[in-house]
Protein backbone atom coordinates (compact mmCIF):
# COMPACT_ATOMS: atom_id res chain seq x y z
CA UNK A 1 0.00 0.00 0.00
CA UNK A 2 1.37 3.21 -1.34
CA UNK A 3 -1.15 5.76 -0.02
CA UNK A 4 0.90 9.14 -0.53
CA UNK A 5 0.24 11.83 2.63
CA UNK A 6 -1.32 14.80 1.32
CA UNK A 7 0.71 17.64 3.73
CA UNK A 8 0.11 21.24 3.53
CA UNK A 9 2.57 24.23 3.46
CA UNK A 10 1.57 27.48 3.84
CA UNK A 11 5.26 28.74 3.97
CA UNK A 12 7.34 29.02 0.74
CA UNK A 13 7.95 25.48 0.14
CA UNK A 14 11.05 23.70 1.20
CA UNK A 15 12.69 21.61 -0.02
CA UNK A 16 11.34 19.09 -2.85
CA UNK A 17 11.63 16.66 -5.41
CA UNK A 18 9.15 18.21 -7.64
CA UNK A 19 6.94 21.58 -8.38
CA UNK A 20 3.49 20.41 -9.94
CA UNK A 21 2.41 23.52 -12.10
CA UNK A 22 -0.79 23.80 -13.75
CA UNK A 23 -0.93 25.30 -17.41
CA UNK A 24 -3.89 26.41 -18.85
CA UNK A 25 -4.96 27.14 -22.60
CA UNK A 26 -6.64 30.02 -23.86
CA UNK A 27 -9.34 29.36 -26.22
CA UNK A 28 -7.61 29.04 -29.11
CA UNK A 29 -5.20 26.71 -27.53
CA UNK A 30 -2.35 28.46 -26.62
CA UNK A 31 -0.63 27.77 -23.67
CA UNK A 32 -1.39 30.78 -20.86
CA UNK A 33 2.36 31.37 -18.94
CA UNK A 34 1.95 30.50 -15.01
CA UNK A 35 3.07 32.82 -12.62
CA UNK A 36 5.85 32.01 -10.02
CA UNK A 37 8.75 31.63 -12.18
CA UNK A 38 7.86 28.76 -15.26
CA UNK A 39 6.41 31.09 -17.78
CA UNK A 40 9.70 30.86 -19.44
CA UNK A 41 10.09 27.41 -19.59
CA UNK A 42 6.77 26.92 -20.28
CA UNK A 43 7.16 29.06 -23.37
CA UNK A 44 10.10 27.63 -24.71
CA UNK A 45 8.14 23.82 -24.28
CA UNK A 46 5.52 25.76 -26.31
CA UNK A 47 7.87 27.26 -29.09
CA UNK A 48 9.54 23.71 -29.23
CA UNK A 49 6.12 22.04 -29.81
CA UNK A 50 6.99 19.45 -26.90
CA UNK A 51 4.23 20.90 -24.71
CA UNK A 52 0.86 23.11 -24.76
CA UNK A 53 -0.82 22.61 -21.43
CA UNK A 54 -3.43 20.34 -23.33
CA UNK A 55 -5.93 18.62 -21.04
CA UNK A 56 -4.36 15.39 -19.49
CA UNK A 57 -0.30 15.83 -20.91
CA UNK A 58 1.78 16.50 -18.43
CA UNK A 59 5.70 16.86 -18.79
CA UNK A 60 8.26 16.35 -16.13
CA UNK A 61 11.57 17.90 -16.46
CA UNK A 62 14.55 16.79 -14.17
CA UNK A 63 16.80 19.28 -12.60
CA UNK A 64 14.98 22.49 -14.19
CA UNK A 65 13.28 23.40 -10.80
CA UNK A 66 12.76 26.60 -9.40
CA UNK A 67 14.69 27.47 -5.89
CA UNK A 68 14.51 23.98 -3.97
CA UNK A 69 12.96 21.97 -6.23
CA UNK A 70 15.08 19.47 -8.66
CA UNK A 71 12.50 18.99 -10.92
CA UNK A 72 9.02 20.34 -12.55
CA UNK A 73 6.32 18.61 -13.27
CA UNK A 74 3.72 20.85 -15.89
CA UNK A 75 0.09 19.64 -15.89
CA UNK A 76 -2.37 20.51 -18.57
CA UNK A 77 -5.07 21.67 -17.51
CA UNK A 78 -6.94 23.03 -21.29
CA UNK A 79 -9.35 25.47 -21.61
CA UNK A 80 -11.22 26.32 -18.88
CA UNK A 81 -14.20 27.93 -21.08
CA UNK A 82 -14.32 24.47 -22.99
CA UNK A 83 -15.07 22.61 -19.35
CA UNK A 84 -18.25 20.48 -19.85
CA UNK A 85 -20.35 21.74 -16.81
CA UNK A 86 -21.41 17.99 -16.04
CA UNK A 87 -18.86 15.01 -16.89
CA UNK A 88 -21.19 11.80 -16.33
CA UNK A 89 -23.30 13.49 -13.54
CA UNK A 90 -20.61 14.32 -11.52
CA UNK A 91 -19.90 18.59 -11.61
CA UNK A 92 -17.35 19.24 -14.58
CA UNK A 93 -14.71 20.93 -12.63
CA UNK A 94 -14.36 19.22 -9.93
CA UNK A 95 -14.33 15.76 -11.56
CA UNK A 96 -11.79 17.02 -13.71
CA UNK A 97 -9.25 17.99 -10.53
CA UNK A 98 -9.69 14.48 -9.29
CA UNK A 99 -8.40 13.55 -13.02
CA UNK A 100 -6.19 15.93 -12.92
CA UNK A 101 -4.43 14.42 -9.49
CA UNK A 102 -4.85 11.24 -10.93
CA UNK A 103 -2.73 12.34 -13.98
CA UNK A 104 -0.15 13.75 -11.76
CA UNK A 105 0.54 10.95 -9.27
CA UNK A 106 1.32 8.86 -11.87
CA UNK A 107 3.29 11.11 -13.64
CA UNK A 108 5.65 10.98 -10.29
CA UNK A 109 4.92 7.58 -9.68
CA UNK A 110 6.87 6.17 -12.39
CA UNK A 111 9.32 9.24 -12.45
CA UNK A 112 10.25 7.70 -8.92
CA UNK A 113 9.20 11.08 -7.30
CA UNK A 114 9.12 10.70 -3.40
CA UNK A 115 8.56 14.49 -2.27
CA UNK A 116 6.14 16.91 -4.49
CA UNK A 117 4.75 20.22 -4.21
CA UNK A 118 1.46 21.19 -5.86
CA UNK A 119 0.70 25.00 -6.39
CA UNK A 120 -2.69 25.43 -5.61
CA UNK A 121 -3.00 29.60 -6.33
CA UNK A 122 -1.72 28.74 -9.77
CA UNK A 123 -4.98 26.97 -10.11
CA UNK A 124 -6.86 30.01 -9.45
CA UNK A 125 -5.11 32.51 -12.07
CA UNK A 126 -7.94 30.74 -14.05
CA UNK A 127 -11.29 33.05 -13.77
CA UNK A 128 -13.30 29.83 -14.25
CA UNK A 129 -11.95 28.14 -11.27
CA UNK A 130 -11.80 31.52 -9.27
CA UNK A 131 -15.73 31.05 -9.80
CA UNK A 132 -16.32 27.74 -9.56
CA UNK A 133 -14.40 25.85 -7.11
CA UNK A 134 -13.08 27.01 -3.79
CA UNK A 135 -10.01 26.51 -2.32
CA UNK A 136 -10.59 24.23 0.17
CA UNK A 137 -12.38 21.80 -2.00
CA UNK A 138 -9.82 22.60 -4.90
CA UNK A 139 -7.38 21.02 -2.33
CA UNK A 140 -9.97 18.04 -1.68
CA UNK A 141 -10.26 16.93 -5.09
CA UNK A 142 -6.46 17.27 -6.10
CA UNK A 143 -5.63 15.70 -2.94
CA UNK A 144 -8.33 12.66 -3.39
CA UNK A 145 -7.39 12.41 -7.04
CA UNK A 146 -3.58 11.90 -5.92
CA UNK A 147 -4.16 9.65 -3.03
CA UNK A 148 -6.78 7.52 -4.14
CA UNK A 149 -4.94 5.72 -7.07
CA UNK A 150 -1.78 5.26 -4.99
CA UNK A 151 -2.89 1.53 -3.76
CA UNK A 152 -0.53 -1.59 -4.82
CA UNK A 153 -1.98 -5.10 -3.30
CA UNK A 154 1.34 -6.36 -2.83
CA UNK A 155 1.02 -8.43 0.51
CA UNK A 156 1.81 -11.81 -1.57
CA UNK A 157 4.82 -10.95 -3.83
CA UNK A 158 7.59 -12.59 -2.39
CA UNK A 159 11.27 -10.25 -2.75
CA UNK A 160 14.15 -11.23 -4.14
CA UNK A 161 17.21 -9.27 -2.40
CA UNK A 162 17.39 -6.31 -4.19
CA UNK A 163 14.31 -6.10 -5.11
CA UNK A 164 12.17 -2.74 -4.34
CA UNK A 165 9.27 -4.38 -4.52
CA UNK A 166 7.33 -4.39 -0.89
CA UNK A 167 7.18 -7.88 0.89
CA UNK A 168 5.57 -6.96 4.08
CA UNK A 169 4.85 -3.56 5.48
CA UNK A 170 7.99 -3.53 7.39
CA UNK A 171 9.93 -3.30 4.36
CA UNK A 172 7.24 -1.52 2.17
CA UNK A 173 8.88 1.87 0.74
CA UNK A 174 7.67 4.84 1.73
CA UNK A 175 4.47 6.76 0.99
CA UNK A 176 5.28 9.77 -1.36
CA UNK A 177 5.27 12.76 0.47
CA UNK A 178 2.76 15.71 -1.51
CA UNK A 179 2.27 19.11 -0.39
CA UNK A 180 -0.37 21.49 -1.25
CA UNK A 181 1.33 24.98 -1.48
CA UNK A 182 -0.97 27.60 -0.81
CA UNK A 183 -0.48 31.40 0.31
CA UNK A 184 -4.01 30.57 1.61
CA UNK A 185 -5.81 34.47 1.38
CA UNK A 186 -7.89 33.58 4.16
CA UNK A 187 -8.65 30.39 3.63
CA UNK A 188 -5.85 28.11 5.48
CA UNK A 189 -7.82 26.66 7.75
CA UNK A 190 -10.34 25.13 4.89
CA UNK A 191 -7.26 23.96 2.82
CA UNK A 192 -5.80 22.16 5.55
CA UNK A 193 -9.24 20.86 6.98
CA UNK A 194 -9.98 19.67 3.47
CA UNK A 195 -6.59 18.12 2.97
CA UNK A 196 -6.56 15.66 6.02
CA UNK A 197 -10.61 14.73 4.95
CA UNK A 198 -8.48 13.58 1.80
CA UNK A 199 -6.17 11.63 3.69
CA UNK A 200 -8.81 9.53 5.64
CA UNK A 201 -10.36 8.69 2.74
CA UNK A 202 -6.72 7.20 1.53
CA UNK A 203 -6.32 5.73 4.80
CA UNK A 204 -10.28 4.35 4.87
CA UNK A 205 -10.44 3.13 1.03
CA UNK A 206 -7.41 1.16 1.22
CA UNK A 207 -8.83 -0.58 4.28
CA UNK A 208 -11.73 -1.41 1.47
CA UNK A 209 -9.65 -2.41 -1.08
CA UNK A 210 -7.12 -4.97 1.20
CA UNK A 211 -10.23 -6.82 2.06
CA UNK A 212 -11.67 -6.96 -1.38
CA UNK A 213 -8.74 -8.20 -3.06
CA UNK A 214 -7.78 -10.58 -0.35
CA UNK A 215 -7.42 -14.45 -1.46
CA UNK A 216 -10.21 -16.20 0.10
CA UNK A 217 -7.96 -18.58 1.56
CA UNK A 218 -6.90 -16.08 3.87
CA UNK A 219 -10.01 -13.58 3.51
CA UNK A 220 -12.32 -15.95 5.79
CA UNK A 221 -15.33 -15.48 7.55
CA UNK A 222 -13.28 -15.43 11.01
CA UNK A 223 -10.24 -13.33 9.57
CA UNK A 224 -12.97 -10.07 8.66
CA UNK A 225 -14.55 -10.69 11.80
CA UNK A 226 -11.05 -10.48 13.94
CA UNK A 227 -10.37 -7.57 11.28
CA UNK A 228 -13.16 -5.88 12.49
CA UNK A 229 -11.77 -6.28 15.87
CA UNK A 230 -8.71 -4.71 15.07
CA UNK A 231 -10.61 -1.70 13.04
CA UNK A 232 -12.57 -0.96 16.84
CA UNK A 233 -9.84 -0.84 18.64
CA UNK A 234 -7.39 1.55 16.39
CA UNK A 235 -10.62 3.86 15.68
CA UNK A 236 -12.35 3.61 18.90
CA UNK A 237 -15.27 1.81 17.61
CA UNK A 238 -17.28 -0.67 19.54
CA UNK A 239 -17.79 -4.10 17.87
CA UNK A 240 -19.83 -7.30 18.12
CA UNK A 241 -19.28 -10.86 16.37
CA UNK A 242 -22.43 -13.02 16.74
CA UNK A 243 -20.76 -16.52 15.72
CA UNK A 244 -23.37 -19.23 14.07
CA UNK A 245 -24.49 -20.43 17.64
CA UNK A 246 -25.40 -17.03 18.02
CA UNK A 247 -26.90 -16.27 14.70
CA UNK A 248 -29.20 -19.42 15.14
CA UNK A 249 -30.33 -18.07 18.65
CA UNK A 250 -31.57 -15.19 16.31
CA UNK A 251 -33.49 -17.12 13.63
CA UNK A 252 -31.26 -16.00 11.30
CA UNK A 253 -31.94 -19.03 8.73
CA UNK A 254 -31.49 -17.74 5.65
CA UNK A 255 -27.94 -16.29 6.69
CA UNK A 256 -26.98 -19.95 8.12
CA UNK A 257 -28.42 -21.51 4.87
CA UNK A 258 -25.71 -20.10 2.41
CA UNK A 259 -22.78 -21.00 4.66
CA UNK A 260 -23.86 -24.32 5.12
CA UNK A 261 -21.87 -26.05 2.67
CA UNK A 262 -18.61 -24.38 4.02
CA UNK A 263 -16.23 -25.73 6.29
CA UNK A 264 -15.96 -22.45 7.78
CA UNK A 265 -17.69 -20.59 10.33
CA UNK A 266 -20.35 -17.37 9.40
CA UNK A 267 -19.64 -14.65 11.24
CA UNK A 268 -22.36 -11.65 11.85
CA UNK A 269 -20.33 -8.65 12.55
CA UNK A 270 -22.19 -5.25 14.32
CA UNK A 271 -19.67 -2.40 13.81
CA UNK A 272 -21.11 0.95 15.91
CA UNK A 273 -19.29 4.28 15.64
CA UNK A 274 -21.01 6.75 18.42
CA UNK A 275 -19.95 10.20 18.12
CA UNK A 276 -18.56 11.64 20.84
CA UNK A 277 -20.59 14.93 23.38
CA UNK A 278 -23.44 14.64 20.73
CA UNK A 279 -27.16 14.19 22.55
CA UNK A 280 -29.23 11.78 20.56
CA UNK A 281 -27.47 11.64 17.19
CA UNK A 282 -29.44 10.80 13.77
CA UNK A 283 -28.64 6.82 13.46
CA UNK A 284 -27.96 5.64 10.43
CA UNK A 285 -27.84 2.12 9.49
CA UNK A 286 -25.17 0.44 6.99
CA UNK A 287 -25.66 -3.58 5.73
CA UNK A 288 -22.97 -5.01 3.38
CA UNK A 289 -22.68 -8.24 1.94
CA UNK A 290 -20.10 -10.50 3.13
CA UNK A 291 -19.44 -13.40 0.85
CA UNK A 292 -15.94 -14.09 1.26
CA UNK A 293 -16.31 -16.37 -1.85
CA UNK A 294 -19.04 -17.20 -4.18
CA UNK A 295 -18.60 -20.29 -5.56
CA UNK A 296 -22.49 -20.38 -6.49
CA UNK A 297 -23.28 -23.35 -4.12
CA UNK A 298 -24.96 -26.29 -6.00
CA UNK A 299 -25.90 -23.96 -8.74
CA UNK A 300 -22.00 -23.57 -9.01
CA UNK A 301 -20.18 -20.84 -11.68
CA UNK A 302 -18.51 -21.35 -14.44
CA UNK A 303 -14.79 -21.84 -14.40
CA UNK A 304 -14.21 -18.43 -16.54
CA UNK A 305 -12.98 -15.72 -13.91
CA UNK A 306 -14.74 -17.51 -10.69
CA UNK A 307 -11.35 -16.25 -9.14
CA UNK A 308 -12.49 -12.90 -9.03
CA UNK A 309 -15.63 -13.94 -6.98
CA UNK A 310 -12.82 -13.30 -3.91
CA UNK A 311 -14.19 -9.93 -3.63
CA UNK A 312 -17.79 -10.95 -3.21
CA UNK A 313 -17.63 -9.27 0.62
CA UNK A 314 -17.38 -5.51 -1.36
CA UNK A 315 -20.83 -4.89 -0.05
CA UNK A 316 -19.13 -5.98 3.78
CA UNK A 317 -15.44 -4.08 3.08
CA UNK A 318 -17.40 -0.91 1.79
CA UNK A 319 -19.39 -0.42 4.58
CA UNK A 320 -16.75 -1.33 6.98
CA UNK A 321 -14.97 1.66 5.31
CA UNK A 322 -17.53 4.05 5.33
CA UNK A 323 -17.81 3.22 9.06
CA UNK A 324 -14.22 4.05 9.98
CA UNK A 325 -14.20 7.21 7.73
CA UNK A 326 -17.06 8.69 8.88
CA UNK A 327 -14.75 8.15 12.53
CA UNK A 328 -11.72 9.97 11.22
CA UNK A 329 -14.09 12.59 9.67
CA UNK A 330 -15.46 12.68 13.70
CA UNK A 331 -19.11 12.79 12.14
CA UNK A 332 -21.92 13.75 14.49
CA UNK A 333 -23.41 10.62 13.53
CA UNK A 334 -24.85 7.54 15.51
CA UNK A 335 -23.26 4.44 12.65
CA UNK A 336 -24.51 0.98 13.13
CA UNK A 337 -23.09 -1.07 10.38
CA UNK A 338 -24.07 -4.92 9.90
CA UNK A 339 -22.19 -7.13 7.70
CA UNK A 340 -22.87 -10.82 7.26
CA UNK A 341 -19.98 -12.78 6.79
CA UNK A 342 -19.71 -16.02 5.07
CA UNK A 343 -18.47 -18.66 2.09
CA UNK A 344 -21.05 -19.98 -0.29
CA UNK A 345 -19.89 -23.37 -1.38
CA UNK A 346 -21.28 -26.78 -2.35
CA UNK A 347 -20.69 -29.81 -0.68
CA UNK A 348 -22.25 -32.63 0.80
CA UNK A 349 -24.29 -30.38 3.32
CA UNK A 350 -25.17 -27.31 1.65
CA UNK A 351 -28.18 -26.11 0.46
CA UNK A 352 -29.62 -27.51 -2.57
CA UNK A 353 -32.04 -25.70 -5.52
CA UNK A 354 -36.01 -26.01 -4.03
CA UNK A 355 -35.20 -26.37 -0.60
CA UNK A 356 -37.49 -24.03 1.67
CA UNK A 357 -36.26 -21.65 4.58
CA UNK A 358 -37.85 -19.51 7.19
CA UNK A 359 -36.21 -15.98 7.49
CA UNK A 360 -35.68 -14.15 10.65
CA UNK A 361 -38.75 -12.00 9.79
CA UNK A 362 -40.41 -15.17 9.59
CA UNK A 363 -41.50 -15.54 5.83
CA UNK A 364 -40.52 -18.74 3.72
CA UNK A 365 -38.09 -18.47 0.75
CA UNK A 366 -37.92 -21.26 -1.68
CA UNK A 367 -34.08 -21.27 -2.49
CA UNK A 368 -34.19 -22.10 -6.34
CA UNK A 369 -30.60 -21.08 -7.40
CA UNK A 370 -27.88 -21.39 -4.86
CA UNK A 371 -25.87 -18.74 -6.67
CA UNK A 372 -28.18 -15.82 -5.89
CA UNK A 373 -26.96 -16.00 -2.50
CA UNK A 374 -26.11 -12.82 -1.81
CA UNK A 375 -30.06 -11.49 -1.42
CA UNK A 376 -30.45 -14.29 1.28
CA UNK A 377 -27.94 -13.41 4.25
CA UNK A 378 -29.12 -9.65 3.25
CA UNK A 379 -32.55 -10.45 4.40
CA UNK A 380 -31.48 -11.75 7.54
CA UNK A 381 -28.94 -8.37 8.22
CA UNK A 382 -31.29 -6.22 7.27
CA UNK A 383 -34.02 -7.50 9.16
CA UNK A 384 -31.74 -7.65 12.17
CA UNK A 385 -30.66 -3.82 11.94
CA UNK A 386 -33.80 -2.75 11.92
CA UNK A 387 -34.08 -3.89 15.61
CA UNK A 388 -32.03 -0.94 16.32
CA UNK A 389 -34.26 1.27 14.90
CA UNK A 390 -31.82 3.18 12.65
CA UNK A 391 -33.19 6.80 10.63
CA UNK A 392 -32.31 5.00 8.10
CA UNK A 393 -30.97 2.33 5.85
CA UNK A 394 -28.57 1.76 3.74
CA UNK A 395 -27.05 -1.62 2.28
CA UNK A 396 -24.16 -2.38 -0.22
CA UNK A 397 -23.38 -5.71 -2.00
CA UNK A 398 -22.01 -7.04 -5.49
CA UNK A 399 -25.43 -8.37 -5.57
CA UNK A 400 -26.23 -8.95 -9.17
CA UNK A 401 -23.78 -9.57 -12.65
CA UNK A 402 -27.05 -8.04 -14.24
CA UNK A 403 -25.86 -4.79 -12.76
CA UNK A 404 -23.28 -4.53 -15.22
CA UNK A 405 -25.61 -5.49 -17.94
CA UNK A 406 -27.89 -2.80 -17.21
CA UNK A 407 -25.35 -0.07 -16.61
CA UNK A 408 -21.66 -1.19 -17.94
CA UNK A 409 -19.19 -0.08 -15.22
CA UNK A 410 -20.06 3.15 -14.97
CA UNK A 411 -22.16 3.39 -12.51
CA UNK A 412 -23.40 1.51 -9.75
CA UNK A 413 -27.42 1.06 -9.32
CA UNK A 414 -29.60 2.55 -6.31
CA UNK A 415 -33.16 1.09 -5.25
CA UNK A 416 -35.24 1.84 -2.54
CA UNK A 417 -38.41 2.65 -0.89
CA UNK A 418 -37.80 6.30 -0.87
CA UNK A 419 -37.64 8.45 -3.47
CA UNK A 420 -36.34 11.42 -1.11
CA UNK A 421 -33.90 8.99 0.40
CA UNK A 422 -32.22 7.94 -3.23
CA UNK A 423 -32.57 11.73 -4.08
CA UNK A 424 -30.45 12.17 -1.13
CA UNK A 425 -28.55 8.95 -1.54
CA UNK A 426 -27.54 10.73 -5.43
CA UNK A 427 -26.77 13.61 -3.66
CA UNK A 428 -24.09 12.72 -1.70
CA UNK A 429 -22.52 10.64 -4.57
CA UNK A 430 -22.52 13.26 -6.87
CA UNK A 431 -20.32 15.43 -4.10
CA UNK A 432 -18.48 12.09 -3.34
CA UNK A 433 -17.35 11.59 -7.45
CA UNK A 434 -19.45 8.38 -7.97
CA UNK A 435 -21.94 7.49 -9.63
CA UNK A 436 -25.08 5.86 -9.11
CA UNK A 437 -28.18 5.64 -10.86
CA UNK A 438 -32.05 4.32 -9.92
CA UNK A 439 -33.60 1.35 -10.88
CA UNK A 440 -37.37 1.30 -10.22
CA UNK A 441 -38.76 -1.04 -7.54
CA UNK A 442 -42.59 -1.10 -8.43
CA UNK A 443 -44.21 -3.71 -6.40
CA UNK A 444 -45.29 -5.30 -9.68
CA UNK A 445 -41.45 -6.72 -10.20
CA UNK A 446 -42.10 -9.13 -7.05
CA UNK A 447 -45.05 -10.78 -9.35
CA UNK A 448 -41.73 -12.78 -10.99
CA UNK A 449 -40.78 -13.92 -7.71
CA UNK A 450 -44.16 -15.59 -6.46
CA UNK A 451 -43.13 -19.34 -5.53
CA UNK A 452 -45.51 -22.44 -5.81
CA UNK A 453 -44.24 -23.64 -2.19
CA UNK A 454 -42.96 -20.95 -0.44
CA UNK A 455 -43.47 -16.62 0.38
CA UNK A 456 -41.47 -16.39 -2.40
CA UNK A 457 -38.50 -17.37 -4.86
CA UNK A 458 -34.59 -16.23 -4.42
CA UNK A 459 -35.05 -16.04 -8.33
CA UNK A 460 -37.08 -15.22 -11.33
CA UNK A 461 -38.19 -17.65 -14.32
CA UNK A 462 -35.77 -15.70 -16.73
CA UNK A 463 -32.77 -13.24 -16.59
CA UNK A 464 -35.22 -10.48 -17.07
CA UNK A 465 -34.79 -7.42 -14.66
CA UNK A 466 -32.10 -9.30 -12.83
CA UNK A 467 -30.80 -6.03 -10.73
CA UNK A 468 -34.18 -5.10 -9.80
CA UNK A 469 -35.30 -8.67 -9.24
CA UNK A 470 -32.70 -8.26 -6.18
CA UNK A 471 -33.30 -5.22 -4.92
CA UNK A 472 -37.51 -6.26 -5.20
CA UNK A 473 -36.71 -9.60 -3.18
CA UNK A 474 -34.60 -7.77 -0.50
CA UNK A 475 -37.45 -5.09 -0.02
CA UNK A 476 -39.44 -7.61 1.01
CA UNK A 477 -37.95 -7.77 4.52
CA UNK A 478 -37.82 -3.97 4.87
CA UNK A 479 -40.70 -3.07 7.60
CA UNK A 480 -43.45 -0.57 7.25
CA UNK A 481 -41.99 2.85 7.45
CA UNK A 482 -38.06 2.80 7.41
CA UNK A 483 -36.62 4.47 5.05
CA UNK A 484 -34.00 2.30 2.79
CA UNK A 485 -32.12 2.02 0.03
CA UNK A 486 -30.17 -0.70 -1.88
CA UNK A 487 -26.74 -0.35 -3.70
CA UNK A 488 -25.84 -2.89 -6.45
CA UNK A 489 -22.09 -2.27 -6.23
CA UNK A 490 -21.49 -5.30 -8.54
CA UNK A 491 -20.77 -3.57 -11.91
CA UNK A 492 -18.04 -1.11 -9.84
CA UNK A 493 -16.63 -2.80 -7.32
CA UNK A 494 -13.73 -4.43 -9.10
CA UNK A 495 -11.77 -3.99 -12.24
CA UNK A 496 -12.58 -0.28 -12.95
CA UNK A 497 -10.00 0.94 -15.84
CA UNK A 498 -11.32 4.43 -17.19
CA UNK A 499 -10.68 6.26 -14.07
CA UNK A 500 -7.11 7.84 -13.77
CA UNK A 501 -7.63 8.15 -9.80
CA UNK A 502 -8.53 4.26 -9.69
CA UNK A 503 -6.66 1.26 -10.02
CA UNK A 504 -7.01 -0.35 -12.97
CA UNK A 505 -7.10 -3.72 -11.51
CA UNK A 506 -8.61 -5.30 -8.79
CA UNK A 507 -10.60 -3.91 -6.02
CA UNK A 508 -12.10 -0.32 -6.84
CA UNK A 509 -12.64 0.76 -3.24
CA UNK A 510 -15.47 3.00 -5.22
CA UNK A 511 -18.58 3.27 -2.69
CA UNK A 512 -17.43 3.99 0.80
CA UNK A 513 -17.14 8.04 -0.06
CA UNK A 514 -20.62 8.23 -0.93
CA UNK A 515 -21.62 6.36 2.14
CA UNK A 516 -19.88 8.51 4.36
CA UNK A 517 -20.67 11.58 2.78
CA UNK A 518 -24.13 10.80 2.95
CA UNK A 519 -23.73 10.08 6.32
CA UNK A 520 -22.19 13.60 7.01
CA UNK A 521 -25.07 14.96 4.97
CA UNK A 522 -28.00 12.89 6.70
N1 LIG B 1 -21.93 -12.39 -6.48
C1 LIG B 1 -22.79 -12.59 -7.58
C2 LIG B 1 -22.95 -11.34 -8.44
C3 LIG B 1 -21.73 -10.82 -9.11
C4 LIG B 1 -21.45 -11.19 -10.41
C5 LIG B 1 -20.91 -9.92 -8.50
C6 LIG B 1 -20.34 -10.68 -11.04
C7 LIG B 1 -19.81 -9.40 -9.12
C8 LIG B 1 -19.53 -9.77 -10.41
C9 LIG B 1 -24.18 -13.01 -7.09
O1 LIG B 1 -24.19 -13.74 -5.92
C10 LIG B 1 -24.75 -13.88 -8.15
O2 LIG B 1 -24.23 -14.93 -8.37
N2 LIG B 1 -25.83 -13.42 -8.76
C11 LIG B 1 -26.48 -14.15 -9.80
C12 LIG B 1 -27.96 -14.00 -9.60
C13 LIG B 1 -28.77 -14.94 -10.45
C14 LIG B 1 -28.55 -16.37 -10.02
C15 LIG B 1 -30.22 -14.56 -10.30
C16 LIG B 1 -26.04 -13.56 -11.12
O3 LIG B 1 -25.79 -12.36 -11.21
O4 LIG B 1 -25.90 -14.33 -12.06
MN1 LIG C 1 -23.91 -15.82 -6.29
ZN1 LIG D 1 -22.60 -13.44 -4.65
Amino acid sequence: MLTPQIYLKQQSPDHTQCDVVPVFQNAKGEPLYPQGGYGDLVKKLSEDQVFNGKTGSVVFLRYQGKKAAESVAFVGMGCPGHYAEWDGGLPGIEEKLRTVGGQIFHKLHVEKIQSACVHLDLFFESAQFEKSVSPPRAARLLSEGLILPAYEFKKYHTSKPGDTAAKSTKTAKKPMQISIYSKGKGTWAGIEAETARANAIGEAVAIARDWSNEPSNFGTPAYFADQCVALAKKYGLTCRILGEKEAKKENMNLFLAVGQGSERENKLVVLEYKPKNIKNPKKVGFVGKGVTFDSGGISIKPALRMEEMKHDMTGASTVVAATVLASLWRLPKHIITVIALTENMPSGKAIQPGNVVTARNGKTVEIVNTDAEGRLILADALDYIQDFNPDVVLNAATLTGAASIALGKICCGIMGNDEGLIERVQHASRQAGERLWPLPLYDQYFEDLKAEHADMRNVGNDSNGGTIRGGIFLKQFIRKGVSWAHLDIASTAWGISHLPYIPKKGASGLFVRTLAQFAENF
